[in-house]
C-alpha cells in the first residue's frame, strides 16, 4: 500500500460560499462557488500500529476505518477518507477547524479535503486532484451517508485566490473567473442564521430524490439538460422543483456573463432571483434566510440569497461596503425582533485551495 515511508504531513482545505447554482450540481448542472479564507487543517502522523486515532479539541476517537459504528459524525468525515483512499489506519490525525460547523460553508468538505491532501502527501500516493475529489465525494455519501453533488469538495480543492470556479456537472469542465468583489468596493457579506442544517437530516436527499424524479419523467438524464418550455408533463409536485433547477442553470451563465462584462450591478437581481426560486420552487429555504435576504437588500445590499443546501445554514448579501455596517445591523435588529438566535457575520474573501503546507 504505501507508496513511500509514510511521513507526518499538515493538510489544509477551505470552505465554501456558492455565489449562484444551488441544487444543481446533481442536477447535471453549472455552479459557481469561490472558496474561504477559513479553513481546516488536518495534521497527519504515523503510528506504530495499524489504528486510527482522531483528535479535534478535546474530542478524540480511536478504531479503525472500516468499524464505524461507535464514531461520531465528525469522525466519519476523516475516517471515510481512510476508506475511500484505501488505507487501513496507522495514523493519528488531529484536526482544527476555522469554518464555521452547520453554517451551510461545508465546512464537512473542508475536513474531508484537508485530511485526503495530508494522507496523499503522507503516503506519497500520488493521486490527482480531481482523484482526491472523488475520493471525498464517496466518503460522504459512502461512509457518512449525505447523498451530496460534489459542488462543496470540488471547490475546496480547486479554488484559486481572487477566483471563483465555474463547475460544469453535465461536461465534468471547470474554469476558473476572476472574482474580486473588493477592487469594486463590493463586498460578499455572509449571513450565519445559526439555525443548523444537516445534510443527513432527509429533506436534501427528498430533493434530489424528486429533482431526479422529475428528469426521469422527462426521458433525460440530467434535469439541467432541459430548458424552460420542456417541462409540460410534470405533475403538480414535480414542475416547480424542475423548473428551479432549469431557471437556476440559467442565472449561472447570466452571472459569468456579467462577471465578464464586469457589470457587477447585474449580479443583484440574479442573486435576488435564485433565493425566491429556491424559497418557492425548492422549498429549502427557511424563515431566518428569508429575513436575512430581505433584510438585506432593504438596507442597501444588491442582492442577496441562501447559500447552499438551505433549510438554514447562510445567505450571502452582495453588499457596498460603505453599507455593511448598514446592513449588519439591520439584519441584527430583524432578528432580535423576531426572538431569534443572533446571526454572525463575516466577508467572504476568495480564498486557495487545498494545500499542504511545507
Ligand atoms: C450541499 C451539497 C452540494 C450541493 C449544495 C446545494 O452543499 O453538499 O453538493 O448540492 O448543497 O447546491
Amino acid at each position: 500500500m504505501p507508496a513511500s515511508t509514510p511521513r507526518p504531513v499538515t493538510g489544509v482545505a477551505p470552505g465554501r460560499v456558492n455565489l449562484i447554482g444551488e441544487h444543481v450540481d446533481y442536477n447535471g448542472g453549472r455552479c459557481l462557488p469561490f472558496a474561504l479564507r477559513q479553513s481546516t487543517t488536518a495534521r497527519v502522523s504515523p503510528r506504530d500500529d495499524d489504528r486510527l486515532a482522531v483528535r479535534s479539541g478535546e474530542r478524540s476517537w480511536e478504531g479503525r476505518p472500516s468499524q464505524l459504528d461507535d464514531a461520531p459524525s465528525w469522525v466519519r468525515y476523516v475516517a471515510g477518507v481512510f476508506v475511500t483512499l484505501d488505507v487501513p489506519g496507522g495514523f493519528d490525525v488531529e484536526v482544527s477547524s476555522e469554518v464555521p460547523i452547520g453554517a451551510g460553508l461545508s465546512s464537512s468538505a473542508a475536513l474531508e479535503c484537508s485530511v485526503a491532501v495530508a494522507l496523499d502527501a503522507a503516503l506519497g500516493l500520488g493521486y490527482s486532484p480531481d482523484e482526491l475529489v472523488a475520493a471525498c465525494v464517496r466518503a460522504e455519501s459512502e461512509v457518512v451517508g449525505a447523498p451530496t453533488g460534489g459542488l462543496d469538495q470540488a471547490i475546496s480543492v480547486h479554488a484559486r485566490e481572487s477566483h471563483a470556479l465555474l463547475l460544469d456537472f453535465a461536461t465534468d469542465e471547470q474554469r476558473q473567473v476572476p472574482f474580486d468583489p473588493a477592487a469594486h468596493d463590493l463586498a460578499v457579506l455572509v449571513v450565519d442564521t445559526r439555525v443548523s442544517h444537516e445534510l443527513t437530516d432527509g429533506g436534501y436527499g427528498a430533493r434530489r430524490d424528486q429533482a431526479w424524479e422529475a428528469a426521469r419523467h422527462l426521458g433525460v438524464r440530467h434535469l439541467a439538460q432541459v430548458g424552460p418550455d420542456d417541462l409540460a408533463g410534470l405533475d403538480a409536485a414535480l414542475l416547480p422543483r424542475a423548473r428551479h433547477v432549469v431557471s437556476e442553470v440559467r442565472r449561472v451563465d447570466e452571472v459569468v456573463a456579467a462577471l465578464g462584462a464586469g457589470d457587477w450591478a447585474a449580479l443583484g437581481p440574479l442573486l435576488d432571483a435564485s433565493h425566491a426560486s429556491l424559497r418557492d420552487d425548492y422549498e429549502v429555504s427557511c424563515a431566518e434566510l428569508d429575513t436575512a435576504c430581505e433584510t438585506a437588500r432593504e438596507a442597501g445590499a444588491l442582492g442577496a440569497r441562501m447559500t447552499g443546501g438551505g433549510f438554514g445554514g447562510s445567505a450571502i448579501a452582495l453588499t457596498p461596503r460603505p453599507r455593511l455596517g448598514a446592513v449588519e445591523s439591520a439584519v441584527r435588529t430583524a432578528f432580535a425582533a423576531r426572538g431569534w438566535t443572533a446571526p454572525a457575520f463575516f466577508v467572504a474573501e476568495p480564498g486557495a485551495g487545498a494545500r499542504v503546507l511545507a
